[in-house]
């Protein structure tokens, strides 16, 4: 097993079907390979600001893109550090588990967080969003688009219009399918879009990403206390250099920047994210033939991420671990749903065809398992 896992010569051959960090093509590796000018130099804020051009492009919006030097967890703490004040009052929506991580974040910052959450499986639809900021005064609204955990993609482009009727500033985090399913940043005024780049960016991990709009900016010169290392203001500041305040992980932006040349000129971004919808609706046929039900509401299933009930009470453990050995990686469930559901992401350069691959030497060990039940 340590041969597929940590081959000294070839690094990992596992094959990724998973939420992130995802498979990277020897394109992008060999990319990371090259060596590199300083972040304060020239060339690197050339670098810098293919990047920022690029995810403008992505998100469909002028407004300015920063990079940070963290995972997207950071910039979620960044949205809360840097735009609720003391005597204001956060609204959380979640629908699992990184909605939870979001409100954790929001309490243990000191802020006033309030959490509206609804079953795992469901969205957050207008209506329940409606009901929610009828109750109180919001001045900050997160939300995800994509939740990893249960597979559920929010209806944002309802749901959205109605935070901004309310009056409140909306982070998205579009972590696990910002580039892979379309967000059009400047159409649903969203104020900060936050993803990190393990994930259907295909990226190595150690890199996160968001755009930020003014009225955004103008929140955070009004806020105390927010902190130096996600300080928003900081960020943009350099920015304007097409640098980052600390010393960022280079060989990633070296990455970032090809590949968002590779899905912009390449791939083209309406092909991108018809594939992702076409790896979405395949899985789920795969599921609908083999008889897993998709835990996700009807109609609020992921692209990125399909998340199975484990409706044919198999071993999930065993499953996972059995196509491990054959060299593909997907998952269990997450938290309390592990063995109750697993997950097969199908993001970033996966192509039907790998996809097809893989759910075949699924498909044959699932009867197996069902034959020795
Ligand atoms: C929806 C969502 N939000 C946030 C995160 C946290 O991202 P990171 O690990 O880059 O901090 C993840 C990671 O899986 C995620 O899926």
């Amino acid at each position: 097993m340590s041969e597929i896992h940590f081959n000294k010569e070839e690094g990992s051959q596992i094959k990724l079907f998973t939420p992130g960090p995802v498979y990277i093509p020897e394109r992008i590796l060999t990319e990371m390979a090259k060596p590199n000018d300083t972040h304060r130099s020239k060339p690197y804020a050339e670098m810098h600001q293919l990047v920022e051009e690029g995810l403008k492009k992505l998100l469909f919006t002028s407004n300015i893109c920063l990079i940070s030097t963290s995972s997207a967890t950071g910039l979620m703490e960044a949205c809360v550090r840097n735009l609720v004040k003391k005597d204001e009052k956060a609204l959380f929506f979640s629908i699992g588990a990184f909605g939870d991580r979001w409100y954790k974040i929001g309490v243990s910052n000191g802020k006033v967080a309030v959490k509206e959450g609804v079953e795992w499986g469901k969205p957050i639809t207008p209506e329940f969003a409606q009901e929610a900021l009828n109750k109180d005064k919001y001045a900050v609204v997160f939300i995800q688009s994509n939740e990893t955990s249960t597979g559920v993609y929010n209806p944002i482009n309802e749901v959205i219009p109605v935070i901004k009727d309310s009056g409140a500033l909306v982070c998205v985090d579009a972590t696990s399918s910002m580039a892979g399913i379309k967000i059009e940043v400047d159409k649903l005024n969203i104020d900060v879009c936050l993803a990190s780049v393990q994930k259907a960016f295909t990226v190595p991990p150690g890199l996160a990403l968001c755009s930020i709009s003014e009225a955004a900016i103008e929140k955070t010169s009004q806020v105390k206390n927010r902190g130096l290392y996600f300080d928003f203001l900081d960020l943009v500041k350099r920015s304007e250099k097409h640098q980052t305040p600390t010393t960022p992980p280079i060989p990633q932006i070296r990455a970032l920047a090809a590949q968002l040349d590779y899905i912009l000129n390449h791939e083209g971004l309406e092909k991108r994210f018809e594939r992702h919808e076409q790896l979405g609706k395949r899985t789920r046929m795969w599921a609908r033939d083999i008889n897993f039900e998709m835990f996700p509401e009807k109609g609020y299933e992921s692209n990125t991420v399909s998340t199975m009930k484990n409706s044919l009470e198999i071993d999930i453990g065993k499953m996972v671990s059995t196509l491990l050995g054959k060299g593909y990686r997907i998952v269990n469930g997450y938290g309390d749903l592990k063995n109750k559901t697993f997950r097969i992401g199908h993001m970033g350069e996966v192509t039907v065809k790998d996809l097809e691959s893989m759910l075949k030497i699924l498909t044959d060990i699932v009867s197996d398992l069902r034959l020795n039940q």
